[in-house]
């Protein structure tokens, strides 16, 4: 049977600790309920003995909480930190104490100067304390004890063990099983997560607390899921000591796309990271896994095309997820560099909404990429000069010069051929009859119109008040079909110098 993941949010507690100023009671309201509304399982609400601040924030977030979410309060293996705990948790109508202390031989010799024996010693009294006097209380309460640094603890990995067996026997029901400090591989610490799970008996369930230090927390605790343990310890946005805790966000999405079933709201991840960047005064970075400024950004003309073609798509060709699922709307980016192809060009165009076609990408793109070589990656506007400048103004053997109307129908056409006036008269039902017309009586008579479409603009994009666009395709006797584009402030104007521009393209 497919097992489902008890997702454990210590934002408020290991997040919090590591703030530069951590959060009032007013602030964790807040964000307790934020972080409830990601349908995560359980929260650690705080370290009741570490301050006073913390103690009152601990109680009141106790006291309100409904009982869907479990609570959880940290205290350390002794007495005086477990009273703190209790008394903040007591009124709460489901909560946890989550005591732990270190096993690591390092950390026992050097920090707490004791032998092992001796630890071993003071974590069994300390669960057998808390039990006895949660069952005087009468409560809801469960134990959580945390073997800190249990990443180290490889040489001495059957005394972690043995005494796990006994505390859990003094009543923790959870054992949670830090890498305080991360610094060997996941499969090191998975094996040693193993080693436990298979030791103690199938009711206890198995946590893991993986510390990010050398960027692979995600990975350790996604693969010690697999491996046995049921409850994740995350942080939003990464946050926590150092280098922080493990991203409840990339674990959450690794979940999913490794087909787990999850009972976390996915789709607020997005706005809930932003409230937390906000609320932490930490700044999201631009390369941040899913929720980075520039997670689903395309510039190299390969991915851009890739990730234009399966755009709206839950398998992208360029991205692990469709951004849609954690909330990020519209958010995929295509840059446009020197690296950058005719797809980034069209899309942009058409994202701007200005008609553009394949061909006229392909003839935009050297332009483009000569600019982006020296300014880096090119703004949407100078894309759009670009198109304004190149394609709705094409050089060649034609230049126009003026078009007037002399009377209903009849305009005067003035315009230069290879360097040489030319001048007529023109007669026709409208202004693109009577140019086209005019052409022909001068000799250009091998090519035929075949549509003309006219469009409206913003003015303030096209430049000089330019507000009409029009778009004339024209075939020459050999079937070759061209698009002229022009902008103006007059559509009369606009439609004659597209004919010029397609002429120019066919001659
Ligand atoms: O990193 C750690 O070991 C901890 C424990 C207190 C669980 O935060
Ligand atoms: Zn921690």
């Amino acid at each position: 049977m497919q097992r489902t993941p008890f997702f454990y949010d210590i934002t408020l507690r290991d997040g919090n600790q590591s703030l530069k100023k951590p959060w009032n009671l007013e602030e964790k309201l807040f964000i307790f309920d934020k972080i409830a509304s990601l349908k995560v399982d359980a929260i650690e609400i705080g370290f009741p003995a570490s301050s006073q601040l913390d103690f009152d924030s601990c109680k009141a977030l106790a006291d309100r909480a409904s009982g869907d979410i479990l609570v959880s309060v940290l205290a350390r293996a002794h007495k005086g930190d477990i009273d703190k705990a209790l008394l903040a948790i007591k009124d709460a109508k489901r909560a946890r104490l989550h005591t732990f202390i270190t096993f690591s031989p390092f950390h026992m010799k050097n920090v707490l100067n004791k032998t092992p024996e001796e630890v071993a010693k003071t974590a069994i009294d300390a669960v057998t304390y808390a039990k006895s006097e949660i069952d005087k209380m009468n409560k809801n309460i469960d134990i959580e004890f945390s073997v800190e640094h249990f990443g180290d603890c490889g040489e001495n990995i059957d005394f972690v063990v043995k005494t796990l067996k006994e505390i859990t026997k003094a009543g923790a029901t959870t054992i949670n099983l830090p890498n305080t400090v991360e610094r060997y591989r996941p499969s090191v610490f998975i094996e040693l997560v193993k080693k436990v799970k298979e030791a103690l008996d199938d009711n206890i369930i198995i946590s893991v607390h993986n510390h990010n230090d050398l960027g692979m927390a995600t990975a350790t605790t996604v693969e010690s899921f697999f491996a046995g343990a049921t409850q994740l310890e995350c942080c939003l946005n990464g946050l926590g000591e150092r280098a922080g805790n493990t991203d409840f966000n990339q674990v959450a999405v690794a979940l999913y796309n490794n087909k787990v079933d999850l009972k976390i709201d996915l789709e607020k991840i997005y706005e809930t990271a932003l409230t937390i960047s906000q609320m932490s005064r930490i700044k999201i970075y631009e390369k941040a896994p899913l929720i980075g400024p520039e997670a689903l950004a395309h510039r190299s003309g390969i991915h851009q095309d890739g990730a234009i073609k399966t755009k709206d798509m839950d398998f992208g060709a360029y991205r692990p997820i469709n951004p849609a699922l954690i909330g990020r709307y519209d958010d995929e980016k295509i840059g446009f560099t020197s690296q950058s192809g005719k797809t980034a060009i069209y899309d942009i165009i058409k994202a701007l909404k200005y008609p553009i076609t394949i061909k006229e990408s392909i003839y935009l793109t050297p332009y483009a990429k000569k600019l982006a070589e020296s300014k880096g990656e090119l703004s949407e506007n100078e894309i759009l000069d670009l198109y304004f400048n190149k394609i709705c103004n094409i050089e060649g053997v034609f230049e126009f010069i003026s078009f007037k109307p002399i009377e209903k129908g009849i305009f005067d056409l003035f315009f230069t051929y290879k360097g040489e006036r030319k001048q007529i008269i023109g007669k026709g039902n409208g202004p693109i009859d009577a140019c086209i017309n005019g052409l022909n009586k001068l000799g250009f008579n091998d090519v035929k119109l075949s549509y003309y479409k006219q469009y409206s603009l913003d003015s303030d994009k096209a430049g000089s008040g330019a507000n009409a666009m029009s778009e004339i395709s024209m075939t020459d006797e050999k079937g070759n079909e061209v698009i002229g584009r022009a902008i103006d402030t007059s559509i009369v104007h606009a439609n004659v110098k597209a004919i010029f521009n397609a002429l120019n393209q066919l001659y």
